[in-house]
């Protein structure tokens, strides 16, 4: 039986189709190549030296979706197709609410038609909202702060809402926390169109002299060095996740809920650091003022995920730097 990727030629979906043809399991992926490229579907091919099917469709379709349900035999869904910009989702809310919700409802609707019962989901550490208290578990209230952040939330309800009325689902909802680094072949990597919104692929577009400079967005908040603290995770650490989550899905356990990240806070100035010394020169920053919105400490308590599906971590903040590094500087123009 195969495993469903949507969004599997994105950033995380990537990375997650290649552990999963690493570990023999047969891919399909479904993307409409809204936020990736074409090109993504070939590097898959290239390091993981195996073949899956794909099919180019934007998943809000359902009669397009069914084909891919009907010529399939599938066993599970890995959910990554989704806008993820939460600047732009405060411009364009109806188009957040409308891709991100109604892909899921369709979704939904076909595996109850084709009694598909497994579904992993990518939520984010953003349906926390602003917590006092860290490090974040996963019984934390909930709430969140922009459309984006709302279809995260209003998925996982919906999620939730189907388990309590129909038990013989099992839903993964998984809590990313900041996903960075690259494959370490630099074949793949976070290939952002315009300028990056986030701190990773904005430090390394200064260091390929895409842009002049990084702006650290303050240093007068209660951390160690004034900056922001993040939980930063490596990529191919977040995509093993998924295995971990697969596996534990076919032990039958109902609705999971788990945090995926390390455990680790650094801040904007440890980044810079980590990324100087990949770079080998020191990158040039200034001091701004915050951005609106931001917190100053966000890290996760991975311990569910240890405990229940063997989840840990094991790149270092080196490495996500190094290979954020090779990525961008094998491909200064992304897979363009
Ligand atoms: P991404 O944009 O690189 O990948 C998403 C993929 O989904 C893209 O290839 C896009 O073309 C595709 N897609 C979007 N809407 C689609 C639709 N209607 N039909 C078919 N394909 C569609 O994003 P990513 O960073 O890989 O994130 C994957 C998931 O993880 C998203 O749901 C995102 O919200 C979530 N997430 C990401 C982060 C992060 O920092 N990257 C953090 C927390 C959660
Ligand atoms: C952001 C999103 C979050 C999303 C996550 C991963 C917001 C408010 N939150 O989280 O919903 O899940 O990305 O995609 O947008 N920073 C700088 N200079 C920069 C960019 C960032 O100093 O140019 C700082 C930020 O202030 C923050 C840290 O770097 O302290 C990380 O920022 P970022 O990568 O944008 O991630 P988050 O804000 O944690």
């Amino acid at each position: 039986m195969a495993i469903l990727v949507t969004g599997g030629a994105g950033y995380i979906g990537s990375h997650t189709v290649i552990e999963l043809l690493e570990k023999n399991e047969e891919v399909i992926i479904v993307d409409s190549f809204i936020n990736s490229k074409p090109e993504a579907l070939n590097r898959i091919r290239q390091i993981a030296n195996k073949d899956f099917k794909f099919y180019q469709m934007d998943i809000c379709d359902k009669d397009n979706l069914r084909k891919v349900f009907e010529e399939n035999d599938i066993e599970c869904i890995i959910h990554f197709a989704g806008l993820k910009a939460v600047g732009e989702s405060v411009k364009l809310p109806i188009e957040y609410y409308k891709n991100n919700i109604i892909s899921t409802l369709v979704l939904i609707d076909l595996m109850k038609e084709f009694k598909v019962k497994n579904i992993i989901f990518s939520s984010s550490a953003t349906v926390y909202g602003v917590q006092e208290i860290v490090p974040i578990k996963e019984d934390a209230s909930l709430s969140a702060t922009n459309p984006y952040g709302r279809t995260k939330l209003f998925i996982e309800y919906i999620l939730k809402d189907l388990y309590v009325a129909d038990k013989s689902f099992n839903i993964a909802l998984l809590r990313y926390f900041n996903p960075i680094g690259a494959h370490p072949s630099g074949l793949i990597g976070e290939d952002p169109n315009g300028i990056p919104n986030n701190l990773c692929p904005y430090i390394t577009q200064v260091a390929i002299g895409k842009l002049p400079y990084l702006n650290v967005f303050g240093n007068d908040y209660n951390t160690h060095d004034g900056t922001g603290v993040r939980d930063y995770i490596h990529v191919c650490d977040l995509a093993h996740g998924h295995l971990c989550a697969l596996n534990k899905l076919r032990e039958n356990p109902g609705l999971v809920i788990y945090n995926l990240g390390t455990g680790v806070g650094y801040s904007v100035l440890d980044i810079l650091h980590a990324f100087n010394k990949a770079v080998g020169r020191d990158l040039p920053y200034k001091i701004v003022d915050r951005r609106p919105g931001d917190i100053a400490t966000c890290y996760a308590d991975p311990t569910k995920a240890y405990k229940e599906m063997g989840f840990k971590t094991e790149k270092t903040l080196d490495d996500m730097a190094r290979d954020s590094w090779n990525w961008q500087k094998n491909n200064p123009n992304g897979l363009n």
